[in-house]
C-alpha cells in the first residue's frame, strides 16, 4: 500500500512536459513484418551486462509484438529526422517504415540506417507498472553513425540543441 497520495494526473503530465527526452523508434518484428513506435521512455540500465529499458504502453500494438518476438531495437533519432518522427505516427505500420532504409543487426529487428545509434536487444526482463510495461533489453549488437545532434521532445514538441555547450 502506498503511504502517500499521488499528485493529480494533469499536474504530473504538466511536469513531464519539462523533462526533455531523446526521441527513439523502438522497432520489432510482427510475423516477419516490421513493427514499432516512437518512444521517449528509454534509458540506460547497466553497462555490465549492457542493458537498457523501454517503457511501453500495454495498449499499443507494438507492446504485444515485442513480447511475442522477445526482441527489439532502439533507434536513436537525429535532429534532421523530425519529419520521419512525425510520419512514424501514421496508423499503418507499412507507412511508418516506407520512407527510410532499414537493415538488421543480430536479432532481426529493423535497424534504421540513418539513426544516430541502434541498440539491438533481446528482452531479458519485464515488469508492469500502471499502464506500461518496463522491458529490459540485453544489448546484443550496436551500430553508430557520425551525427551527434539528437532529436529531442520538450514541452510537447520536437526540438534540437541549438548550441553544443552551455557556459
Ligand atoms: C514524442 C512521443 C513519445 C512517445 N513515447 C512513448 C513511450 O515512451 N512509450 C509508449 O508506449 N508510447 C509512446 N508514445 C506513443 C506511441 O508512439 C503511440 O501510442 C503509437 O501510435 C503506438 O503505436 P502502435 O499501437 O502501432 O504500437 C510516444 C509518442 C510520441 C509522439
Amino acid at each position: 500500500m502506498p503511504r502517500f497520495d499521488a499528485v493529480p494526473e494533469d499536474d504530473f503530465k504538466r511536469g513531464m512536459r519539462r523533462l526533455a527526452a531523446a526521441v527513439n523508434v523502438v522497432s520489432t518484428l510482427e510475423q516477419g513484418r516490421p513493427a514499432g513506435l516512437i518512444a521517449t521512455a528509454v534509458c540506460s540500465v547497466s553497462a555490465g551486462p549492457p542493458s537498457l529499458l523501454v517503457c511501453v504502453n500495454r495498449g499499443t500494438r507494438t507492446h504485444g509484438h515485442i513480447v511475442e518476438a522477445g526482441v527489439f531495437c532502439v533507434n536513436v533519432l537525429a535532429a534532421d529526422q523530425m519529419p520521419f518522427a512525425r510520419q512514424f505516427l501514421a496508423r499503418d505500420p507499412a507507412e511508418r517504415f516506407s520512407s527510410c532504409r532499414w537493415s538488421t543487426l543480430a536479432t532481426g529487428s529493423p535497424a534504421l540506417d540513418e539513426a544516430m545509434t541502434n541498440f539491438d536487444c533481446e528482452v531479458s526482463s519485464q515488469f508492469s507498472s500502471g499502464t506500461h510495461d518496463i522491458l529490459v533489453g540485453h544489448v546484443v549488437a550496436m551500430r553508430q553513425r557520425e551525427s551527434s545532434n539528437p532529436l529531442l521532445y520538450f514541452e510537447g514538441d520536437y526540438r534540437h540543441i541549438a548550441h553544443g555547450e552551455t557556459s
